[in-house]
């Protein structure tokens, strides 16, 4: 496929494409991704501040969330006292898609790095694995909506679930769900590592400024 890499605002949303003429000026879509208080939002702040440091404009988001309809969302899914886990996975896929559209595509077209607390990597791990409906199923079901508006690089920090639980003031119905569940979504997250090159596994064990240096390596 012929790309015009003249048109203003040109991003490479297909990693197919290569990024001809733009170098490493072109914006990302970095996600994190963790157990239940893995410390996603922490990193994810600190990333953004380092890459506006070095003069980029970087936007977080969070997921469930992130729009007006997804907060939204975001209350039901994690707030309802009980959920079909099938809603469960088309709610967090429409809420990923009115992300995508709304915030996500239109924010990497004016060259802001995105940096997002989540993705639909959450998804696979928590609704494809730990909730047993089916990996490739839920990658599907999710990428119909996307429009190709998919991370660049996934950052698993790799907490224990253990010390991942204590670290969280109040549980949502999904961090409630207890170790067992936890377990299976760290051991979603590990083996979608070991297949996928974007998806990198941080130890947990690293500081906060650690696993920001770590990132930029990768993705600078
Ligand atoms: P998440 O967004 O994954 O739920 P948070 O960013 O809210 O996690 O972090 C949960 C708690 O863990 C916070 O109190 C935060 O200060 C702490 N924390 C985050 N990252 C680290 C780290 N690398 N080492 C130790 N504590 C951390
Ligand atoms: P989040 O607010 O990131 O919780 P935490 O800070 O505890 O990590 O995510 C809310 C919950 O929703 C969390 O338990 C993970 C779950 N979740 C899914 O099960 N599937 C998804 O696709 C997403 C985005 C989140």
């Amino acid at each position: 496929m012929a790309v015009d890499t003249n048109i203003v605002g040109y991003v490479n949303l297909c990693p197919s494409v290569p990024d001809a003429g733009y170098g490493d000026d072109v914006s990302k879509y970095v996600a994190l991704e963790g157990v239940d208080g893995s410390g996603k939002s922490t990193v994810g702040e600190a990333l953004a501040d380092r890459l506006r440091a070095l003069g980029h404009d970087a936007l977080t988001v969070r997921e469930p969330g992130g729009t007006p309809l997804g907060e939204q969302i975001r209350e039901l899914v994690l707030h309802s006292p009980t959920l079909d886990p099938w809603a469960e996975v088309f709610l967090f896929a429409a809420q990923r898609a009115e992300l995508a559209r709304e915030v996500v595509q239109p924010s990497l077209a004016q060259g802001t790095w995105v940096i997002s607390d989540r993705s639909y990597y959450s998804s696979i791990a928590y609704q494809g694995r730990a909730r047993g409906l089916g990996e490739e199923t839920v990658r599907s079901i999710n990428e119909s909506g996307l429009a190709g508006v998919l991370p660049d690089f996934v950052f698993v920090l790799d907490v224990d679930p253990g010390v991942a639980l204590e670290r969280q003031e109040g549980p949502d119905r999904i961090g409630r769900e207890g170790l067992d569940f936890q377990a299976a979504v760290r051991a979603a997250y590990l083996d979608l590592a070991e297949r996928e090159e974007k998806v990198v596994v941080l130890s947990g064990s690293l500081s906060i400024g650690e696993m920001v240096d770590r990132m930029l390596q990768v993705i600078l």
